[in-house]
């Protein structure tokens, strides 16, 4: 595997992947890997000829009262997961290499950013279009792999690539989970022992709320449910519980509409998220 910092060096390897004809694969995170990226990197390996891996934490997506210095990092051992995982080439450029000077043009997010972890994170999806656009014309991919845990941001990714014409793919990979039907997640370690037994939980309600939508399509009796076993079972605080159309996100549910089904829940140190997805037309 190659490990290059620097544009320049990214651009050159690239080149050769081109000229060589291979198709390029890439799985763009913020590091501090587990199985969820692990399982983006393998369907890249089965899709393409080269895989390319970002590992940046994007300053551009957090607001100023949030996370990032304390956000997990250790490229040692994700250079070596990913060496595993079968990547080609692994970019780990520094900020001022991705940020040199801010000339002041932002990409903005549309409607879909103002609910959902958009209404209480404003900006950060301005901030992960603003690194993916970069990525997507330095790294010049024909497919891209996201995870579908991060819906929103997968939506509104596959929005911004539908919209502005680039030429590739956007992959939705499915969530892998803890045994227990946890979500994995680099913020999984802030959770207490107490809060990580409870956690689960959150996977448990969304199951209640679809079935309970699949018999009955009541939208607010799913919501209820959902809420009502997250409030029985866990300590920590509901930030949102919604049920939309996919990817487009509103509250217009057509008959033919993929929906999700959408939790985020505050613990003490961390806010985990999760959700599911079917369509409108699937009863019992
Ligand atoms: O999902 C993530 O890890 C990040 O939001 C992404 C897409 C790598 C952009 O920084």
């Amino acid at each position: 595997m190659i490990q290059v910092q620097l544009i320049e060096e990214l651009k050159n390897n690239i080149k050769e992947a081109k000229f060589s004809n291979k198709s390029i694969g890439f799985v763009p995170t913020m590091g501090y890997l587990h199985e969820g990226h692990m399982s983006l990197v393998k369907q890249a390996r089965r899709e393409n000829d080269y895989v390319v891996m970002s590992i940046f934490v994007n300053p551009a997506q957090f607001g100023p009262n949030e996370d990032l210095a304390k956000y997990p990092r250790d490229l040692q051992r994700d250079s070596k997961m990913a060496k595993e995982a079968g990547v080609d080439l692994l970019f780990f450029p520094q900020v001022n290499e991705m940020y040199p000077q801010d000339g002041g043009i932002s990409i903005q997010a549309g409607t879909q950013a103002n609910i959902l972890c958009g209404s209480s994170r404003p900006g950060h999806f301005d901030g992960v279009l603003k690194v993916v656009t970069k990525l997507f014309h330095l790294v010049e991919p024909k497919t891209v792999y996201f995870g579908q845990k991060d819906a929103q941001q997968l939506a509104i990714i596959e929005t911004l690539v539908k919209d502005y014409n680039f030429p590739l793919e956007v992959r939705r990979v499915e969530t892998v989970r803890e045994p227990d039907g946890l979500a994995k997640s680099s913020r999984n370690v802030f959770l207490s022992p107490k809060e990580r037994s409870e956690a689960p939980m959150i996977r448990k309600a969304i199951k209640l709320g679809h079935e309970h939508f699949k018999l009955n399509q009541d939208i607010a009796r799913a919501k209820q449910i959902t809420i009502q076993h997250i409030e029985d079972n866990i300590s920590g605080k509901i930030d949102y519980v919604e049920l939309l159309s996919y990817p487009s996100l509103t509250n217009d549910l057509l008959n033919d509409t993929d929906v999700i089904l959408a939790v985020a829940v505050f613990f003490e140190n961390v806010r985990l998220i999760d959700n599911m997805m079917w369509n409108i037309k699937e009863r019992y």
